[in-house]
């Protein structure tokens, strides 16, 4: 028998779902992304980006690149190099800068040596197979040239999670309702360097730790909200647990001043 995190775990890679639900559009996405306008200390993401690509030249393919946030940093910051944002969402890349495909990275139509960097920036948590991606990634790179993966540790946003059993807990009449689905947790920071190790031998980490605190519990559940196109995994009625943990959090900013959760993600930039 299947289990519920495996269950869940296929979901999050669910191609059907990510490219007709989750990311149909930047919707999710950027309510996720949203949540880091209040944390401290503030990363500018693109520019870690811009900086780690000071020696590239050439191509860069941006592999999942959602709503182009990274495309359009680079477009502006450099435009000397030939950017193509790729995805398996039609419909996300809809706003993001030209060129574009729709393409999925477990079979990336480019040919072999023929790009100069590959970015997979929180996606390889959505592809099925994530060794076969990297080695995909791998094979379109010329000999000596750059990836930079992006993921979340662990350890990140826990106090989402336990915010969740909690107002599951409390929808069904239970002490503790069903875990929500992790996303990162399939290629998360802890286990990123294993899986790139096999293909790229130059691995350098760059953790960006830090802490969210929030005195409006509508952020939160907008991106509590934004896992809605796996609802059918929760065990628990979505919207209703949604509204239960916005009256958590009220509560707390009413007793404690603000809402908090520790934050923490990382880059991967990695060498052949
Ligand atoms: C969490 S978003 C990250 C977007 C962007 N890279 C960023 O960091 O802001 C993950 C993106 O990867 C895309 N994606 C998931 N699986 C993919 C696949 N197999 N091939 C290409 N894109 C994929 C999704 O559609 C989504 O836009």
């Amino acid at each position: 028998m299947t289990s519920y995190t495996a269950q869940q775990d296929a979901a999050v890679a669910d191609k059907a779902i990510l490219a007709n639900s989750a990311y149909a559009d930047g919707r999710h996405l950027a309510a996720r992304q949203s949540i880091y306008r209040w944390q401290q200390p503030q990363y500018d993401l693109p520019r870690i980006v811009v900086e780690e690509l000071a020696g590239t030249s050439g191509i860069v393919l941006d592999v999942g690149c959602g709503n182009g946030k990274f495309v359009g940093r680079l477009h502006k910051d450099r435009p000397d190099v030939q950017v193509v944002g790729m995805d398996i969402s039609a419909g996300i890349l809809a706003d993001v800068a030209k060129p574009v495909l729709v393409a999925d990275a477990q079979a990336l139509p480019f040919a072999d040596d023929s790009a100069d960097a590959v970015l997979a920036l929180h996606m390889l948590y959505h592809v099925s197979d994530i060794e076969a991606t990297i080695k995909e990634m791998a094979r379109v790179l010329r000999p000596g040239c750059l990836l930079i993966a992006s993921t979340n540790s662990d350890t990140d946003k826990q106090e989402l999670d336990q915010l969740w059993i909690r107002a599951a807990g409390d929808v069904l009449g239970i002490p503790k309702g069903p875990a929500r689905v992790s996303l990162s947790s399939r290629f998360s920071l802890e286990k990123a360097p294993d899986y790139l190790g096999t293909v790229f031998k130059d691995i350098r980490i760059r953790e960006l730790p830090g802490t969210i605190k929030i005195t409006d519990p509508v952020p939160i559940a907008a991106h509590l909200a934004s896992y809605e196109a796996w609802a059918g995994q929760c065990g628990v009625p979505f919207h209703e647990t949604i509204s239960r943990a916005a009256e958590i959090v009220a509560a707390t900013i009413a007793t404690e001043g603000s809402f908090k959760i520790k934050c923490l993600g990382g880059f991967l930039v990695c060498r052949l």
